[in-house]
């Protein structure tokens, strides 16, 4: 009988001899997967012995952790925003600087949910997801807006090119119970005609450079490329759905964009040529660094323009 200790030191050294940059905690996550049991469980118990079976599965996992198949993919899941959710090679693994554009949606949904002029019942403040991918932010948001009461005040649309991904994030929402308050759209960024607008549109949409894209971790070549690759400069997507804004975002709506860590100039610039005049503020992820870009639809003042309240010209 061999003993988790054991275990846990020879896939270490295994992993680590692969090039892991966690093989300690790879081995532990992987051997307590194989064995049906939490990590922390694996690091309490070194003495507990692992049957025959358990051991095997978790030679397995070793060999895909060795090839450099992500922990993530092999387990089937990975933590987000607190949530559990599934994962495979459909859709990109949710990384935890993405947590940020979450935490600054939900601040912001709240901001509106609590204006001094909203009347109880008003309509719902209308989401996009664009890109959802397994469905991450969308549904960490609804998730987070349930733990306030106030799921039911939002209407979410999630898009997607991949129907693949869109599979999986339906499977998560439906996981997490979430269903009931997220669409899922297969589109090219947004629907081709919008007729209600958006209060606030989401994006981590891919930002590597496509010269950038083979120097990636290894690990990165289990994902599906279109959710990496960004085109020439790393903005060839972001910079369409940037033109597109004008048509789908309410007066003084908002659009939250996940950006590499050195776009911060970069995504100043491409806003100020496409979208003249609209503000543009990069906010920083808990690492402090440049990760999300704020865009604020400049709302019309009434009269401004000649033609009542609203220029925008949409119901
Ligand atoms: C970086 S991944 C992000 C996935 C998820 N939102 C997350 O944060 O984990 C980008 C996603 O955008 C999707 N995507 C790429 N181009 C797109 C397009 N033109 N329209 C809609 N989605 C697109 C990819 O399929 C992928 O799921």
């Amino acid at each position: 009988m061999t003993m988790t200790g054991d275990l846990l030191r020879d896939g270490t050294d295994r992993l680590r001899a692969a090039g892991s940059e966690s093989p300690r905690l790879d081995a532990e996550l992987l051997l307590g997967y194989a064995v049906g049991v939490e990590r922390t469980t694996i690091v309490a118990n070194h003495d507990a012995p692992v049957g025959l079976e358990a051991a095997q599965r978790y030679a397995a996992y070793l060999d895909r952790r060795a090839a450099g198949e992500p922990v993530a993919y092999i387990r089937g899941v990975k933590e987000f925003h607190g949530l559990a959710l599934a994962v495979d090679a459909r859709a990109l693994i949710p990384r935890p600087e993405t947590e940020a554009l979450v935490d600054a949606a939900l601040a912001e949904v709240m901001r509106r949910l609590t204006a001094p002029g909203r009347v109880p019942g008003a309509h719902p403040v209308r989401i996009a997801d664009i890109g959802t991918g397994s469905g991450a932010i969308a549904i960490a948001l609804v998730v987070a807006l349930r733990r306030k009461r106030a799921a039911g005040e939002v209407m979410v649309i999630a898009t997607d090119v991949s129907p693949d991904a869109l599979d999986l994030a339906r499977e998560n929402a439906v996981g997490h119970a979430v269903a009931d308050h997220a669409r899922f759209l297969e589109a090219d960024l947004l629907p081709p005609v919008v007729v209600d607008p958006f209060d606030l549109v989401l994006a981590n949409l891919p930002y590597v450079r496509s010269d950038a894209m083979p120097e990636l971790p290894v690990a990165t070549s289990f994902e599906p490329p279109l959710a990496l690759d960004g085109g020439a400069d790393g903005l060839a997507v972001i910079e369409r759905l940037l033109a597109r804004l004008p048509e789908v975002l309410t007066d003084g709506g908002v659009a939250l964009l996940e950006i590499g860590s050195d776009q911060g100039v970069a995504i100043v610039e491409l806003a100020e040529r496409v979208l003249p005049g609209w503000p543009c503020a990069v906010e920083p992820d808990l690492a402090g660094l440049p990760r999300v870009a704020r865009l604020t639809r400049p709302a019309v003042v009434a009269g401004t323009d000649g033609d009542g309240p609203s220029s925008s010209g949409r119901a």
